[in-house]
């Protein structure tokens, strides 16, 4: 019998960062082989995203995933028992007609990238090699510039601060290990100060500090001191990526800063936005507008995206279809790669595909809502994406990601590449020295 015959497929319930039900999905081969996977999931979602099934009612908030579960042990254990592990892109299309829906609402996009995820860890064991290995192949070499959050507002703290994430890269570090290192300089000076200011106030959803600030921008010039403070030089080893979640703030075309109690039209907060580009190290913004502001979108990318990276999350969702359509409107110039907004592994490739195929940049994305599960390590990697974004520098289930890139970095020894600066090559004038 073909060892990569589908035997088995569990669902069962496992919990996630948020102490919420989530989707944990077990693949069988005939070969004796396994994989499992787990559903993350977010709280900033796109409105375009596959749905995140969720049983509702008054149990455990409505979040449980009874239904989505039910679907896993029975209609997609039926579907794709006795199809071969190998071909991820029939098993793939065999979900997406099951599920027969625009968006996994039937099904759960929670239960199809699971299940999905878990084919790929099956057929990656069946081979003996980790799933980075076995997507890759020989030739993988790239280790991906990770963007690592400080400060965590947003839908992340509760709206304590409009912005979402303050996050720090490392362009100027020569390895993966090395930008980690640093980065966890930062994070602790960063702890530090806050402390000082009597302003630690524990940490947000993706483990950056709560920000307790009185303005969005004191988020900017804190983290500027921080990267200073830890012996590093902004704008040249060091720079600030961020990402504005600005649907989050968006209502009726107006973006509402209720920190600053400050109202904005799309071009205000294009103008307040490029303000900090000009005033900062900042190197991306993500979902500088809203999903539904795609004139707000392609306003701000050609004012500003030959000098920063305009990464779409809520505004592309994933999708090859709406990342060709941004393309061609020119809105955004990098895509936020997150396999649950799309459901299936296929379907996040498609994506990956589209963004490089239009000349776009990418970024592998873990949730807000995590688990132990580090398959997006193994994605940036295996599919040769120069940056990797799991959160900050605290929790295990952020630090299970980084230090599982950690070890890819270590088998790879002499033919390691990790990409550094590259990602901003093509970028100009942003006040930096590496470009
Ligand atoms: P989410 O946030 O996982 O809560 O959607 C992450 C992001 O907006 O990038
Ligand atoms: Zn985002």
């Amino acid at each position: 019998m073909n060892p990569h015959v589908v035997t088995g497929v569990k669902g069962r319930r496992v919990w996630d960062s948020r102490g919420r039900p989530t989707v944990e999905v077990e693949v069988d081969l005939a070969g004796g082989a396994v994989g499992r996977a787990i559903a993350p999931a977010g709280a900033s979602t796109g409105s375009g995203e596959a749905i995140d099934l969720r049983d509702g009612g008054d149990r455990l908030g409505g979040f449980d995933v009874q239904t989505a579960l039910g679907n896993v042990n029975g209609e997609i254990r039926l579907c794709i028992a006795g199809m071969d592990a190998t071909d991820q892109a029939g098993i793939d299309q065999a979900l997406i007609e099951l599920d027969g829906t625009q968006n996994k609402s039937r099904l759960g996009g929670n239960a199809t990238i699971a299940a999905s995820m878990a084919v790929a860890h099956a057929r990656a064991a069946a081979a003996g090699v980790p799933l980075w290995l076995y997507l890759g192949g020989e030739g993988v070499c790239t280790l991906p510039l990770p963007e690592i959050q400080i400060f965590g507002g947003g839908a992340h703290a509760g709206a304590r601060i409009d912005i979402q994430d303050f996050m720090v890269v490392m362009p100027g570090a020569t390895s993966f290990d090395e930008a980690l290192a640093w980065t966890a300089e930062v994070y602790r000076v960063a702890g530090k100060m806050m402390d000082e200011a009597g302003k630690l106030q524990g940490v947000a959803d993706e483990g950056g500090y709560w920000p307790a600030f009185a303005t969005n921008e004191e988020g900017l010039e804190l983290l500027v001191q921080a990267i200073e403070r830890a012996g590093l030089v902004p704008g040249e080893q060091a720079a600030i990526s961020l990402d504005i979640a600005a649907t989050e703030f968006c209502h009726d075309g107006r973006y509402k800063l209720a920190l600053e109690e400050r109202e904005l039209d799309s071009d205000g907060l294009g103008e307040l936005l490029v303000s900090w580009v000009d005033r900062y190290p900042i190197v991306s913004i993500e979902d500088p507008m809203s999903e539904d502001d795609a004139v707000g979108m392609r306003r701000f990318t050609e004012a500003v995206g030959h000098r920063v990276q305009i990464v779409g999350d809520d505004f592309v969702v994933t999708n090859a279809d709406r990342i060709r359509a941004a393309a061609n409107e020119g809105a955004c110039n990098t895509a936020l790669i997150k396999p649950n907004q799309a459901g299936t592994l296929s379907e996040t490739h498609a994506a990956l595909t589209a963004a490089r195929e239009a000349g776009w940049g990418a970024i592998v994305s873990a949730r807000s809502g995590e688990t132990e599960d580090v398959t997006v390590a193994h994605l940036a990697v295996g599919w040769g994406v120069a940056q990797l974004k799991v959160g900050s520098f605290a929790r295990a289930e952020r630090m299970a990601k980084w230090n599982e890139v950690l070890r890819i970095e270590e088998h790879l020894a002499d033919r390691a590449r990790f990409v550094g600066a590259s990602p901003f090559a093509s970028l100009v004038g942003a006040g930096t020295k590496w470009i």
